[in-house]
């Protein structure tokens, strides 16, 4: 957390270039990303299960004209937009609550966690389709053991910590944390500071939009944008009493080194710059 802090410190001019460019917790109001996430190009959903609740995890991927005035001829941005569902008509707070056997005088806790640098071609190419959600492959089962045997405090704190079999793999640009009960937070930017608010999350109804990444803006008809979030690897680990690590690829395709989508990519390109507002944007929401 001490490391994010001070990356916020050094990278948060690189955000106000395009106030939205990067990853944010929580989800935004701004009505072009709004209606692109309602109408994306495309869509993956994968099952996860917290205790005995299921839930299912999904990555919309949306390009789109974005509504600012910009010098760049036919702009355009691409998004992805990360949410959970589940069914049966309960709050979050009370289903994660259910899931945790949590006493009624206590608070159910729910973390999530997400590496917000690009990852390596190999980790990308170890998922496959049939992974539907399990990141054993992509990750290896020594991270994903030792993922699932640490154990959280209900009360505790999110860290974004992680198992030191994990690291190579996943903080190749730091780990963003965020609570998702008790903490719903409409619109994070470095910008607007003020628009950040919590309410309680006991009545917030399926699904749950909790982050979205975006591109900076670009002329229409360059794909490394959409590309990048269609055939990268997205990993979340959600944490109540204990992790559960929930992988996806909109498209299973095998990707090289060179790929928009790799962190190979990303060491030589402008690409790299973003996981760096990235980070800003994570870390500025595990201080708030
Ligand atoms: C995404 O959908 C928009 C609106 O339908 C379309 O203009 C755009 O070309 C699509 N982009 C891709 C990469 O499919
Ligand atoms: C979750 O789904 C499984 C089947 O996939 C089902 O057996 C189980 O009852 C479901 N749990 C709940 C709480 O609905
Ligand atoms: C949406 O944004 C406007 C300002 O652009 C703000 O006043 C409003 O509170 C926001 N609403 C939500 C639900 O975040
Ligand atoms: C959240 O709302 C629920 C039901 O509306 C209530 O029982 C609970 O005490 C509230 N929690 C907090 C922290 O305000
Ligand atoms: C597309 O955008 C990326 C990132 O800004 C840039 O590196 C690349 O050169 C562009 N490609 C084309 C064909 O303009």
């Amino acid at each position: 957390m001490i490391k994010l802090t001070i990356l916020l410190c050094s990278v948060s001019a690189l955000a106000i270039a395009y106030p939205n460019a990067g990853t944010a917790f929580g989800s935004t109001n701004d009505t072009a990303f709004v209606n692109a996430n309602i109408n994306p190009n495309t869509t993956k959903v994968v099952p996860f299960r917290i205790g005995d609740q299921n839930f299912t995890f999904s990555v919309n991927v949306a390009e789109f004209t974005p509504e600012v005035s910009t010098v760049i001829v036919d702009p355009r941005v691409a998004a992805s937009f990360y949410a959970i569902e589940w069914s049966g008509g309960s709050g979050l707070g009370d289903i994660v609550g259910e899931a945790e056997s949590v006493a009624s005088n206590q608070s159910p806790r729910l973390c999530v966690s997400l590496p917000l640098g690009l990852l390596s071609a190999s980790v990308n190419n170890d998922y496959k389709e049939e992974n539907n959600g399990d990141c054993s492959g992509a990750l290896g089962k020594d991270c994903v053991n030792d993922l699932m045997s640490m154990s959280y405090e209900l009360n505790s704190a999110c860290t974004g910590s992680l198992p030191q079999s994990c690291m190579s793999k996943l903080d190749t640009g730091g780990i963003g944390s965020a609570r998702l009960t008790y903490l719903i937070v409409n619109r994070v930017t470095t910008a607007i500071l003020s628009q950040v608010s919590s309410q309680n999350s006991s009545s917030q109804m399926s699904p749950l939009d909790f982050s979205y990444w975006s591109s900076p803006i670009y002329a229409a008809g360059n794909d490394t944008y959409y590309q990048r979030e269609v055939e990268r690897l997205h990993v979340v680990i959600f944490a109540g009493t204990q992790n559960v690590p929930v992988c996806l690829r909109v498209k299973t395709d095998h990707v090289s080194d060179k790929s928009p989508a790799t962190s190979g990519a990303a060491r030589n390109s402008r690409i790299g710059l973003t996981s760096a507002v990235m980070v800003a944007l994570g870390c500025f929401f595990m201080l708030a």
